[in-house]
């Protein structure tokens, strides 16, 4: 039964009609920037989400206005019920689609076209097959190349998700904007953000500012075309004229778009954050566990939401490192 009062609209105003729930902790990959190298603590079994607790929490998010979910990890599909989770949200009058590393996705795609989880965004941090071992830890670039031209060639609508690192693969930005002149995806350079474990520093985020400035000195000025991004993006949007596809920058780092924000955060063991940067969580599951209603919860936990990044409002407060231990792991949020 729908509320009439908005639970998921904040002190400021902003309504939350998207909700990305992390299924698993786990993943395949190892990328450096993401998790500790000596990986994290992991929820004992038991107080994950089964299938149908996600189902029926995110039943109660659709209830009260929220109409795109996103499944993220850790890794999606080492979920080994993952299509029994589609299957259940696919019932839900919500749009869904997935956050993926992709090196198992070939074994997904019939039952994501037939429960309609078509947008897709992809992590993808390099071109070449040295550096993806290099920053993964694992072998499968090959595995991973040949997913995204399948789902590409399947109809999927393809974001390619790269965390740029100076240094490292900040040297490939303008292959991946090449790649876009033949294929229709949209490539989103992301600024590397401090996360619990991931030896953030400044020093090795490429800003939003640098990228535009390496794409205006490469290419001549009428062919790179500012495009509107759409409502609540992450991102701004560019495309480089003739191009079949686009790329973006997220600049959470230097330019945080938090005015815009519509984003709820479910962890894997059933707890809300209202920012990526949350210190707090609320925890739903146990509360639905024991039968009680967790609307109240779910409005409070909206309505303590900051206008920027949890109170990390300036680039010094941000970048203290005081408060990056105090951030789980991203592998445990799921960006
Ligand atoms: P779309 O739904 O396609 O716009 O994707 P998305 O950007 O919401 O999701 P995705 O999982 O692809 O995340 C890409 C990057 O954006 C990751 O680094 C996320 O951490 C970051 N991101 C996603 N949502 C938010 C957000 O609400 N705030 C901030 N600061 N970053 C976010
Ligand atoms: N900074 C920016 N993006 C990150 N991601 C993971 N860790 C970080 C980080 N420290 C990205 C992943 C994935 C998305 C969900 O979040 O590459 O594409
Ligand atoms: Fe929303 Fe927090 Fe991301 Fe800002 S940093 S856009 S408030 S989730």
């Amino acid at each position: 039964m729908a509320l009439t009062t908005d639970i998921l609209k904040d002190s400021i105003g902003r309504n939350h009609n998207y909700l990305r729930i992390s299924i698993t902790e786990k993943c395949n990959l190892r990328c450096t920037y993401c998790m500790p190298a000596e990986g994290v603590p992991l929820s004992p079994s038991p107080e994950l989400m089964t299938a149908n607790e996600i189902y029926e929490i995110a039943k109660i998010f659709v209830a009260n206005g929220v109409n795109k979910i996103r499944l993220t990890g850790g890794e999606p599909l080492v979920r080994k019920d993952f299509t029994e989770i589609i299957e259940k949200l696919s019932t839900l009058d919500v749009s869904i689609a997935m956050t993926t590393n992709a090196v198992n996705i070939d074994r997904y795609i019939s039952n994501l076209k037939k429960f309609k989880v078509s947008i897709i965004n992809v992590s993808l941090d390099t071109l070449k097959v040295n550096r993806f071992q290099e920053m993964t830890l694992k072998p499968n670039f090959d595995k991973v190349i040949k997913n995204i031209y399948m789902l590409i060639n399947e109809g999927f609508q393809i974001k390619l998700n790269v965390v740029l690192l100076k240094g490292t693969n900040d040297s490939e930005i303008l292959d991946f904007i090449e790649l876009t002149k033949e294929l229709p995806i949209s490539i989103r350079f992301i600024e590397f953000m401090p996360f619990d474990g991931n030896n953030w520093d400044r020093s090795k985020a490429v800003s939003l500012e640098e990228i535009k400035q390496l794409v205006n000195e490469s290419y001549p000025k009428e062919a790179v075309l500012k495009i509107e991004d759409a409502p609540n993006d992450t991102a701004k949007n560019y495309k480089i004229k003739n191009y079949k596809g686009s790329f973006a920058v997220i600049s959470t780092v230097t330019n945080p778009f938090c005015d815009s924000c519509n984003r709820l955060r479910l962890t894997a063991n059933g707890r809300l954050r209202n920012c990526l940067f949350s210190e707090k969580e609320s925890d739903l599951l146990t509360a639905f566990r024991k039968g009680e209603s967790i609307e109240p919860i779910i409005q409070k936990a909206v309505l303590a939401k900051a206008a920027v990044r949890a109170g990390l409002d300036t680039y010094e407060k941000f970048a203290d490192p005081n408060h990056h231990s105090k951030n789980r792991s991203m592998i445990t949020i799921g960006g």
